[in-house]
């Protein structure tokens, strides 16, 4: 008796999983190679990730009037969100102006940033040279890049970020 429990439950255990395949909710589809990819957007600090385009601060400036100065202010100034660019005080003040000048170690994070999540409401509508564009005009307002320098998958890796040196590596 006792064994044919246990086989019972033994059978049973091998049946389940076939059984929840065949009889399971039937939600979404088997993600591809390809979808995966598209949803790939990851960054590195060395610029791989970045796709083709460009844009100088000059054409970044019209991007930003348009999507971003109604929460980041003028120039990046700060209003209901984060201010990017201005910073008054440096990082050791109390409190602190943490802006993309002052605090961001690498510059392609504004890439890796902006195309995930800005602007808020619309997070991924912009095109790459828009946000190469307005990437430019973020590093130009920090004092960091010329108005009309060129920022693209090149350029963009090799642009030094004040405070580079300021993060201490944990991993040795
Ligand atoms: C509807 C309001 C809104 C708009 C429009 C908007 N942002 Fe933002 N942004 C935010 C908020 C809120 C945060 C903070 C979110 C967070 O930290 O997760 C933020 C964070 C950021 C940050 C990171 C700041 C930091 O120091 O962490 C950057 C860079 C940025 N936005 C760039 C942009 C750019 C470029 C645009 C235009 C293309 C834009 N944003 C449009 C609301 C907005």
């Amino acid at each position: 008796m006792f064994i044919a429990r246990f086989l019972v439950c033994f059978a049973a255990l091998i049946v389940l999983p076939v059984g929840a395949e065949q009889s399971g909710p039937g939600l979404g589809v088997k993600a591809s190679e390809t979808m995966i990819e598209n949803w790939s957007l990851d960054i590195f600090a060395d610029g791989e990730g970045l796709p083709a385009g460009q844009g100088n601060a000059v054409a970044g400036k019209q991007v930003y009037q348009q999507y971003c100065l109604l929460c980041h202010g003028v120039k990046g100034g700060g209003g209901s969100a984060e201010e990017l660019a201005g910073a008054e005080h440096n990082l050791i003040d109390n409190p602190p102006d943490k802006t993309i000048g002052t605090y961001w170690p690498y510059p392609t994070t504004i890439f890796d940033f902006v195309s995930r999540s800005m602007p808020l409401s619309a997070p991924g509508s912009l095109s790459n040279n828009e946000i190469y564009a307005v990437t430019a005009y973020l590093l130009y307002l920090n004092d960091i890049i010329s108005e009309t320098a060129v920022i693209n998958a090149v350029s963009l890796p090799q642009v030094q970020m004040p405070n580079r040196l300021g993060f201490i590596s944990t991993f040795h």
